[in-house]
């Protein structure tokens, strides 16, 4: 029997793409509330616009998280140790995280970490087909937001901001075991 923790299983986390079928209206993130807007209201004209895709997360038929994709680039400054620079443009192509939230009260139950891993697992699928160097997030400037990604992702401060804080991770510093993992999980579109 697959582990369970806290009542959500893991191993059993249902990953779609949100549709105009998918029932959002219980989704809650009452700790920003723009989440939940974007969400409620913004996610499926984003989609339609080809501006960002989003995708679900469901436990056991609850939804318990979305996130939000969009290409985006950075600077080529900001990621460090470039190398021989001839081989460098003035910015990176990147997969960029443009939302991302867990339900209230299903947080800290490693619902997020398996969100990231589905977006490293796109970032591979891109590296491969289009080219996508870096993984970014504008974070939401929060001592556990924060932490959460540079524990759970790998990811590095690379500037400074009020609201949200720029993070990357550079997808040629990712250790090759972690690309065996994540790779196995790209297909949950
Ligand atoms: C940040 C967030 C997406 C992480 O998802 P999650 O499902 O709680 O993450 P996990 O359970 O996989 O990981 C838990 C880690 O996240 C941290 N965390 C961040 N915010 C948290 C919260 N509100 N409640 C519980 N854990 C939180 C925990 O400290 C924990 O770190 P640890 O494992 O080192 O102790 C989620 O907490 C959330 O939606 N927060 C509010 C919205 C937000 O900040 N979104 C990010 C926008 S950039």
């Amino acid at each position: 029997m697959a582990p369970v923790e806290n009542g959500v299983d893991l191993n059993t986390l249902v990953f779609s793409k949100l549709t105009p079928q998918s029932d959002i209206s219980s989704f809650r993130c009452s700790a920003y509330r723009d989440l939940e807007d974007f969400l409620l209201n913004d996610a499926l004209k984003y989609q339609e616009e080809n501006v960002a895709v989003t995708y679900l997360v469901h436990s056991d038929g609850r939804l318990v998280g979305f996130f939000s994709l969009a290409m985006g680039c950075v600077a080529s400054e900001s990621v460090a140790d470039l190398g021989e620079e001839r081989y460098y443009p003035r910015r990176f192509p990147a997969l960029l995280i443009a939302r991302m939230a867990t339900q209230d009260n299903f947080r800290g139950m490693g619902i997020g970490a398996e969100m990231l891993a589905r977006v490293f697992a796109t970032a591979f699928t891109l590296c491969s087909k289009v080219g996508c160097r870096v993984v970014k997030v504008d974070a939401k400037n929060n001592e556990r937001t924060i932490n959460f990604y540079e524990r759970h992702g790998g990811f590095i401060t690379v500037g400074s901001g009020d609201e949200t804080i720029p993070m990357i991770v550079d997808m040629n510093k990712m250790p090759p075991n972690h690309l065996d993992v994540e790779k196995t999980l790209a297909d949950f579109t």
